[in-house]
């Protein structure tokens, strides 16, 4: 199969008041497209900043990462932000919706971005698929925290992207609103083949992915296939 993310002698160093901190060091792994993979660690192992290089949010430091036949390093600002709306769905773990805009309009911005015709039915159709097309006149704060990340879900993906990164998706929603988003992100993986990348603290969540790459200090300490469980 082949791999729609790879991510060679990854290196990260975050340099502020003189000093350089080094968060990841020599990440090394391949994601096969359409497949679901979660990274689990302790908190400060570095998946969030692992997550926002492969997705093209900021650069590495050190390696190379290739997402979708695009290599991301050379990359500029402008240029990545491309790429992201071309391939990429992300999920944040506090949402990241706009307040100032209608749960409507959020879903709307990557469309828009693109230029793209009839954003507007586009992203009734998508909240519909999770289950708010009544709520599309509503800003944020109106709206659950669960209903914030469903928002926030359909926005990601609106573009269609071949791949989704997922940051503590349930990490600030109660069990049951937990289950409805996972049920989400695993149908869409399902339904449109979109490549599934999570970081969880959820063992049981992790478990449901078809790979799980734990994290400690900043490196990969283990990379293994599972076996399912049944949604
Ligand atoms: N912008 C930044 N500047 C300096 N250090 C940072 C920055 N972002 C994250 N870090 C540090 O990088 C390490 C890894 O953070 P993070 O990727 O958020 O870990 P995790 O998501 O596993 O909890 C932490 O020690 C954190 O303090
Ligand atoms: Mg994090």
């Amino acid at each position: 199969m082949a791999a729609i993310l790879s991510v060679k002698e990854v290196g990260k160093t975050y340099e502020s008041a003189g000093k350089s901190l080094t968060v990841l060091h020599r990440i090394n792994f391949e994601v096969e497209a359409a497949s679901t993979v979660s990274i689990v660690g302790p908190s400060g192992s570095g998946k969030t900043t692992l997550l926002g290089l492969c997705a093209g949010l900021d650069r590495a430091s050190l390696g190379s990462i290739v997402l979708n036949g695009v290599c991301l390093d050379e990359l500029g600002e402008d240029d990545r932000a491309k790429v992201r709306n071309q391939y990429v769905g992300f999920v944040f773990q506090n949402f990241q919706l706009l307040p100032t805009l209608t749960a409507l309009e959020n879903v709307m911005v990557p469309l828009e971005l693109r230029g793209e015709r009839g954003s507007r039915s586009r992203a009734l159709e998508l909240l519909d698929k999770v289950g708010l097309a009544d709520r599309g006149h509503h800003y944020p704060l109106q709206l659950s925290g669960g209903e914030q990340q469903r928002v926030s879900i359909a926005r990601a993906f609106s573009n269609s992207p071949q791949i989704l990164f997922a940051d503590e998706p349930t990490g600030n929603l109660d069990a049951e609103t937990s289950e409805t988003i996972e049920r989400l992100l695993f149908n869409l993986n399902r339904d449109m083949g979109t490549t599934l990348v999570l970081v969880t603290h959820d063992m049981e969540l992790a478990f449901k992915t078809k790979r799980v790459i734990r994290m400690k200090g900043g490196g990969v300490i283990s990379d293994e296939v599972t076996q399912p469980k049944e949604l």
